[in-house]
């Protein structure tokens, strides 16, 4: 092979590196799409003929062919903490002064205030100038492995040149940052799903971080994700700065936002954070506030964290965003539990960063609190996280002949009769087979995080229950002897059926915890669900379980047991688990390796608070060394572990004569047995 194509495929790749910069980082492209194309034509011919060439960090390698199989769990080397929030003047005020109680009083204190973009945050390790791992946050200890979906970022380096910044040590270091969509491509993508007839993300960052754990890079790579850096964590370095800090990853050619401002006093911050506020609907991303952070890296060591968030830093959330538009209809949804819940129709209107056509009216007592009516002008909002709401009516605006809603009298969807249970503001429809109901129990057993069966969404679940191919849950499963009738469905097709019926095969791999919150037990949430197969051993355990176990499970509640029962008490639940167990799903909790120690099948109950851990922690390393903790005290437990201010669950245990040990006693007891 001659020097002359390595030096060649060398030259193509520092060129193509440039432009990306130029195009992704500095938004001012030097060349035209079509030259820009044929200098990567060029190299991946060049790399095609010369395999033994191709490096991970080439242009070429950005978007991997191979599907994600999993997202694997890595532990950040640092937390990656959270900001607690402020939400105006009096909230700011105080951070300020929390920080200067905790330095001397000769440390003069400066802020760095940036924007606090609206995406999902991303930690990237590069090892000697080289982007090798990439996770989410996860729960701020271990987050999720997404480096093939991160690498396919363009204005993302895969190759630094650590040479233009030699003051410093940079052989193993992170970049954190969020990832988000620009405004435009999110309602361009919202577009072609649309015509697709898929489901519409509800706003710019939940399209992120729905990309952000797609498995296959190829789609992945289309969606034009794009990412700004706040961050740099070395292994071997230490800045002073946290705008030093932002300087040197622009240096090392990060996207980094440059509207950040520093201040010398919290007056400046709060302007700072008002002209923030004002120029939001002038940026083409989402914010969602300011973050304040104390600009020395030495005081920030000083002032350190308490739980999951620093003490030298907050975020200033902004409020949430308003806009008036008509409603047109109310109409009533019925949820798969059978609640019918009232729905605005509006005049379709803008609101922070997505068109809004409904929103919630939550139940017809806040309709007739409201005073909301069909016709009015109302004031919709959106928070952070929430459904969009209606938070007023203009009456200026209310026409003269308006008339109040009244609730259904029947079932919207199938006509039954509907009550209302006492202390219970919802109707419900009495019947349990109205297709309502049936498609919210289906949407909710295939959704991710239950079943996940990718590609059993709303729109297919509609179309199968109204065409009869599916009644009940179990007939998901019994799909697949249907299939020479499914493909002839017009829009669907061999391949997407045979993707679907894999995608089913595939759920049944699904472990107990999900398959539990999957079928759908009145408050029985996901963390619920784990909890209760976490202490019993199968779904015949839980089923002849009697009220009182179920409670003494640890942070489950009575309301929980009571439905637990009610479920059960049902022949026709009964019989959807025998069809199910048929065809095979789980039904019996993974046996975790349990280390034989002296605490294996002991029972625990902590009250009080501990000072060393959280109470959830400290039950997590009992679970760990093969013990049980259970929320009430009775003959069958044979620790309590009592903090300080411990009280009834104490007294009980000191009548019943069970053994009572202090935090002290209790970490000995955890570390011998460790
Ligand atoms: S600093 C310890 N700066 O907001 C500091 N966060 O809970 C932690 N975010 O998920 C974060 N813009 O991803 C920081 N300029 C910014 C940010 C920012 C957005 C996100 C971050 C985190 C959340 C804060």
């Amino acid at each position: 092979m001659s020097v002359s194509v390595e030096k060649k495929i060398e030259e193509l790749r520092n060129q193509i590196i440039k432009h990306d910069y130029n195009y992704y980082v500095l938004a001012e492209p030097i060349i035209s799409d079509e030259n820009y194309d044929k200098l990567i034509k060029e190299l991946e011919k060049l790399e095609t003929e010369n395999p033994q060439l191709v490096t991970p960090d080439s242009p070429t390698q950005r978007v991997g062919k191979d599907l994600t199989k999993e997202f694997n769990p890595v532990k950040h080397k640092i937390p990656m903490l959270s900001l607690s929030n402020t939400y105006d003047e009096q909230d700011l005020f105080d951070f300020d002064r929390r920080v200067k109680e905790a330095l001397s009083e000769k440390e003069k204190v400066e802020y760095v205030v940036e924007l606090k973009i609206d995406g999902a945050s991303v930690s990237i390790n590069y090892i000697n100038g080289k982007f090798k791992t990439a996770a989410t946050r996860g729960d701020g200890t271990t987050g999720e492995e997404i480096t093939t979906n991160v690498k396919t970022i363009r204005s993302i380096p895969l190759k630094i040149d650590l040479s233009k910044v030699k003051k410093y040590k940079l052989n193993d270091f992170e970049v954190r940052g969020e990832v988000f969509m620009r405004i435009e491509d999110f309602e361009n993508l919202n577009k072609e799903r649309e015509s697709k007839e898929e489901k519409l993300f509800a706003n710019p960052r939940n399209s992120t971080a729905g990309t952000l754990k797609l498995q296959d890079p190829k789609i992945v790579a289309s969606r034009k994700l794009n990412v700004f850096l706040y961050s740099l964590i070395s292994v071997d370095e230490e800045f002073n700065s946290q705008q030093e800090n932002l300087k040197l990853l622009k240096d090392l050619g990060f996207m980094v936002n440059d509207k950040y401002q520093i201040c010398k006093s919290i007056d400046e911050v709060l302007k700072v954070c008002n002209k923030f506020e004002e120029i939001r609907d002038t940026l083409d991303y989402e914010i969602d506030g300011a973050v304040i952070k104390v600009n020395s890296i030495h005081q920030q060591k000083i002032l350190g964290s308490i739980a999951k968030s620093p003490r030298w830093a907050v975020a200033y959330k902004f409020k949430s965003k308003q806009a008036f538009t008509k409603l047109n209809d109310i109409t009533w949804q019925v949820g798969r539990t059978g609640a019918i819940t009232p729905v605005a129709e509006l005049e379709p209107v803008k609101l922070a960063g997505s068109t809004i056509s409904r929103a919630t009216l939550h139940n017809f007592d806040e309709i007739q609190r409201k005073d909301i009516r069909v016709g009015d002008t109302v004031v919709i909002e959106k928070g952070g996280d929430v459904i969009p709401k209606v938070v007023s009516v203009v009456l200026s605006e209310r026409a003269k002949k308006s008339q109040a809603t009244n609730p259904p009298e029947k079932c919207p969807v199938c006509n039954s009769k509907i009550f209302k249970p006492e202390n219970e503001v919802a109707f419900y429809c009495e019947n349990p087979e109205c297709s309502a109901q049936i498609k919210g129990r289906l949407i909710h057993f295939a959704a991710r995080g239950a079943m996940d069966i990718e590609g059993l969404g709303d729109a297919l679940i509609d179309l199968f229950v109204d065409k009869g191919f599916i009644n009940h849950i179990s007939d998901i499963y019994k799909l697949k002897n249907k299939r020479a009738d499914l493909i002839k469905i017009e829009r669907l097709g061999e391949k997407s059926i045979d993707n679907l019926l894999n995608a089913i095969e595939k759920s049944k791999s699904q472990p107990f915890s999900k398959v539990l919150f999957a079928i759908g037990i009145r408050y029985i949430g996901a963390g619920a669900a784990q909890k209760i197969t976490d202490h019993f051993n199968s779904i015949d355990d839980i089923i002849v379980a009697d009220e009182e176990e179920i409670t003494s499970v640890y942070e489950i509640g009575p309301s929980i047991s009571k439905s637990i029962k009610q479920f059960f008490s049902d022949k026709k639940n009964v019989k959807l688990i025998e069809e199910l167990k048929k065809s095979g799903l789980n039904f019996i909790s993974e046996k975790k390796e349990i280390k034989q120690t002296k605490l294996t099948g002991k029972t625990f109950v902590l009250t009080g608070t501990l000072s060393s851990f959280s109470r959830e922690d400290a039950g997590a390393r009992v679970i760990d060394l093969g013990g049980k903790v259970t929320s009430s005290v009775s003959t069958n437990t044979d620790y309590v572990v009592a903090g300080e201010k411990a009280g009834s669950k104490l007294s009980k245990a000191e009548s019943l004569g069970v053994k009572v040990i202090d935090e002290t006693a209790f970490l000995k007891l955890l570390e011998e047995n460790e």
